[in-house]
């Protein structure tokens, strides 16, 4: 069954914690660390923040849940005072990867921000597969350190693109 995309409901923060702290060994692991990874995901996906952003009405906090119930898949984002739409995250549970659920993420995530002028994320340089996959979406590198940003406190290439 395709996985049904929809916004996260407070209750649901553990899960999502749990998706994000799975899906980041998944993928950063290997470069970073088993114990890196484990401290960046316990802080940046706490349940209680993550709870705040599902209940923050400024942030659009996207859930893919399959035919079990399960969550699979999760998108935030939200639009900045200058008109540029923010992915902060875009997660697919690595074994529902590769069945195109990161892009119907991706696409509902534009979608939920019309006035968006421009989107702008962050990608770890190491990220081979998600920067292909934004590249393909029309996304480039503009700063090679997204640390001034201000989204993440690892090094980060910024990319941004232009709403077509
Ligand atoms: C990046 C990510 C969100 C893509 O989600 P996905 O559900 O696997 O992607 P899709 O199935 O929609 O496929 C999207 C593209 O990846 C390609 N792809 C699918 N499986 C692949 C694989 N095993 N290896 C390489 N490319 C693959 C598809 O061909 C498709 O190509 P396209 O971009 O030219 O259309 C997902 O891989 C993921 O969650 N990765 C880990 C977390 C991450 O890195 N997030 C981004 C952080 S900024």
């Amino acid at each position: 069954m395709i996985p049904l995309i929809r916004r996260g409901r407070p209750g649901e923060e553990l899960a999502v914690s749990r998706l994000l702290a799975e899906t980041w060994h998944d993928t950063h692991d290997a470069e970073l660390g088993v114990e890196a990874v484990s401290a960046v995901t316990a802080k940046w996906h706490a349940p209680a923040l993550l709870r705040a952003q599902i209940e923050d009405p400024s942030r659009c906090f996207l859930v893919a849940e399959d035919g079990k119930g399960a969550l699979v898949g999760h998108a935030l984002s939200w639009l900045g005072e200058d008109g540029c739409l923010n992915l902060l995250r875009l997660y697919v549970l690595p074994r529902a990867q590769g069945q195109g659920l990161g892009s119907r993420l991706f696409d509902t995530a534009m979608a939920a921000w019309p006035d968006a002028r421009r989107f702008r994320l962050e990608v770890r340089p190491d990220n081979r597969r998600a920067i292909l996959f934004y590249e393909s979406r029309g996304f480039r590198i503009v700063q090679a350190n997204g640390a001034e940003a201000g989204f993440t406190d690892v090094p980060a290439l910024a990319m941004e693109r232009s709403r077509p």
